[in-house]
């Protein structure tokens, strides 16, 4: 069975005290209990790794960054590289999230050798795709999700190593949230082309994660449907007591 999984994508914020007294109050407030049935995972940025790695050091909850360089070493000001987050311990990188498509131009073409750069560095990538709002009006969300996969996983072999977020754009910081029902719809599609493009087995053991102004108040019902294994949660994972409440509604949601 696939455990539950709750990201927290920190984006741009916290100082580095607000960091620290979060990472602490994180790591009193989870308890063994928690590791055998949800795995925790906080994104935090750059600056503040290190810090999360050295509170992360109980083994109560993983570490990622929320992007990384299509480039291994060399002159790139400014960025970050697989090779580096490897050499620190980083456990997970989010790439292809849609501010970076949408800010940073990013392509599936980037994100494709991004996914390749973690996978060689021992990252776990968590792979973020997502519609717009026209896009799913004009009836073509599955095309697009189609699109987004066959680009970011080009000459890759698919395994459990890769986690997908899927994270409807219009739904992020938005306040509004796919419901359970439409967002399934989209898991399940994922997870098929996933068993198409690997084996049923692979597609069985690929996590799978909503984001889109995930909160305590929808949780629940996002995490009960059959292919939505946990969330990649922003706005709501800034705050600690919402977080863990968040943690404790992914543990006591399991299917
Ligand atoms: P949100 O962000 O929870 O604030 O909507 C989710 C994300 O962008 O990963």
């Amino acid at each position: 069975m696939r455990k539950k999984i709750i990201a927290g994508n920190w984006k741009m914020n916290k100082t580095f005290s607000d960091a620290e007294n979060f990472l602490i109050t994180l790591d009193e407030e989870l308890s063994e209990r928690y590791l055998q049935r949800v795995e925790v995972i906080v994104c935090t940025p750059y600056p503040y790794l290190e810090l999360a790695f050295d509170q992360a050091d109980s083994g109560k909850f993983f570490v990622g960054a929320q992007d990384i360089s299509s480039h291994d070493f060399g002159a790139y000001t400014g960025e970050v590289s697989a090779p580096m987050l490897h050499s620190m311990g980083a456990d997970y990188c989010i790439i292809g999230h849609s501010e970076r498509r949408k800010y940073h131009q990013e392509t599936d073409e980037m994100i494709n050798q991004k996914l390749k750069q973690l996978l060689e560095n021992e990252i776990k990538p968590i792979l973020c795709i997502g519609e717009t709002i026209t896009e799913r009006e004009n009836g073509i969300t599955k095309k697009i999700i189609k699109n987004q996969l066959e680009g970011c996983c080009k000459g890759i072999e698919l395994d459990e190593r890769i986690t997908i977020a899927y994270e409807p754009i219009w739904a992020i910081g938005t306040g509004k949230t796919a419901t359970p029902q439409q967002a399934q719809e989209i898991h399940a599609f994922i997870r098929d082309w996933i068993a198409q493009n690997s084996s049923t087995r692979i597609a069985e053991d690929i996590a799978i994660l909503y984001g889109g102004s995930m909160k305590p108040k929808n949780t629940a019902e996002l995490l009960q449907q059959k292919d939505i294994d946990g969330g990649l949660i922003g706005g709501a994972s800034l705050k600690i007591e919402i977080f863990v409440e968040m943690i404790d509604i992914a543990i006591t949601s399991q299917k």
